[in-house]
């Protein structure tokens, strides 16, 4: 069979300025990167707190290969369940205030597995306009009934809520959207699942390490327990500076999440010196609370500068600060004109965010330096004035 109809839509996709391409980065996650052979700034990676490549991280991942080899062989259910992820989940639990913590290799898998686990076509899946794509691929693949609602819109969604018949009712929000770097108003989405018995699920991927005193995320940032925010999912491979994921709550749901998410029974279990690294991500993300301090300090610095620029900042307080620009075409040229002065930071288009909302996901980590923080703003008012 022919390529034609696969060749038509790549042509399609370039033409409106949508094409993706990987850049290729020859160094290690920080600040300064080498990337496709030029050295520049990053402002675009998830490390938020900067523990990607800090040398604790490193030791502890070089010692848990040492310990427990490479691969860890099988799923967890046969024989790939070492003692590394029995510490870590237990500490997670205990980190999270929440009665058991079950590890998954991926975010994306997490949120798959989940919503399936628990839900099927007697169901309802409530879930936010701006949530994740997992999230959103998750209620699709359930087969419950699918609704969204209006990007934090609790009205919205009290009113659905009222309005369904079925048997299990889930409500899913991204904990900090991951597109905007607003929060999702919690204490009221708790309140309207309580209220019409349902379940809320929250993905914290970009609050976990960043938000509440500790780095606990959302949860901790809003004070909401195990009956309040019953399915807490955290992702290891942003703030945490590791990779995989976690699923917090009940007994009876991670037992069901252990029985029934096939994302988590048919997959080989994450390298055990990764779970054994991500211990020292735990204990940094607890005591070094500097880094959240700093991210503060950053994320004002850069939205007091930007805005004074003249750029359309988002309503944010977490260190993902997109400037809003529109067109995807326009979003690309900000992008490459930073790019020429040695500042990487990617567009992201549509279908990742909404037709006309294209943007420059700019992130700040705890590693990042005020001088070079004044550096993108630099490049940025250039940019300005030479109108791009
Ligand atoms: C909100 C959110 N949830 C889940 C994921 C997926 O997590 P992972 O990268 O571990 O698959 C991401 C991004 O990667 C995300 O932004």
């Amino acid at each position: 069979m022919a390529f034609e109809s696969l060749e038509a839509a790549l042509a399609a996709r370039q033409e409106a300025h949508l094409y993706r391409q990987r850049r290729q980065l020859e160094s290690a996650q920080g600040p300064e990167v080498r990337v496709d052979g030029r050295s520049c700034l990053a402002f675009c990676s998830n490390d938020y707190l900067g523990l990607a490549s800090h040398p604790q991280l490193k030791q502890a991942l070089i010692e848990g290969v040492e310990r427990f080899g490479v691969g860890s062989g099988a799923s967890h259910l046969v024989v790939g369940h070492s003692s590394a992820h029995q510490q870590l989940e237990e500490a997670l639990a205990e980190f999270t205030g929440r009665p058991r913590a079950l590890l998954f290799s991926t975010g994306y898998m997490a949120n798959l597995g989940v919503i399936n686990a628990l839900l099927g076509r007697q169901d309802a899946v409530f879930e936010d306009r701006l949530n994740h794509a997992s999230l959103l691929d998750g209620g699709l693949l359930s087969g419950a009934r699918f609704q969204r609602y209006q990007h934090n819109n609790v009205d919205g969604l009290r009113q659905r809520l009222a309005n369904t018949e079925a048997r299990r009712k889930l409500v899913v929000t991204d904990g900090v959207f991951s597109m905007d770097g607003d929060l999702a108003d919690l204490p009221a989405l708790a309140d309207a699942a309580a209220a019409a018995d349902a379940w809320l699920m929250v993905d914290d991927a970009h609050g976990f390490g960043c938000l509440g005193t500790q780095g606990g995320g959302c949860a901790e940032h809003f004070a909401l327990d195990t009956e309040q925010l019953p399915i807490l999912v955290g992702t290891l491979g942003k703030g945490f500076g590791t990779a995989g994921a976690f699923v917090a709550g009940s007994e009876a749901l991670i037992e069901t999440l252990i029985q029934f998410a096939r994302p988590y029974i048919y997959t080989t279990a994450l390298p055990p010196a990764l779970a054994w690294a991500t211990l020292t991500s735990l204990k940094l993300v607890r005591e070094e609370s500097w880094r959240r301090e700093r991210l503060q300090q950053l994320i004002r610095r850069f939205r007091q500068g930007a805005s004074q620029l003249g750029f359309e900042l988002m309503d944010s307080c977490t260190p993902i600060q997109p400037i809003l620009v529109g067109a995807a075409d326009r979003a690309l040229a900000l992008s490459q004109a930073l790019e020429q002065r040695g500042i990487f930071v990617s567009a992201i288009r549509p279908p990742t965010v909404p037709e006309g909302g294209a943007r420059l996901r700019v992130t700040l980590s705890a590693s990042h330096t005020e001088e070079q923080l004044d550096r993108l703003l630099e490049a940025l008012a250039q940019c300005r004035e030479q109108g791009a």
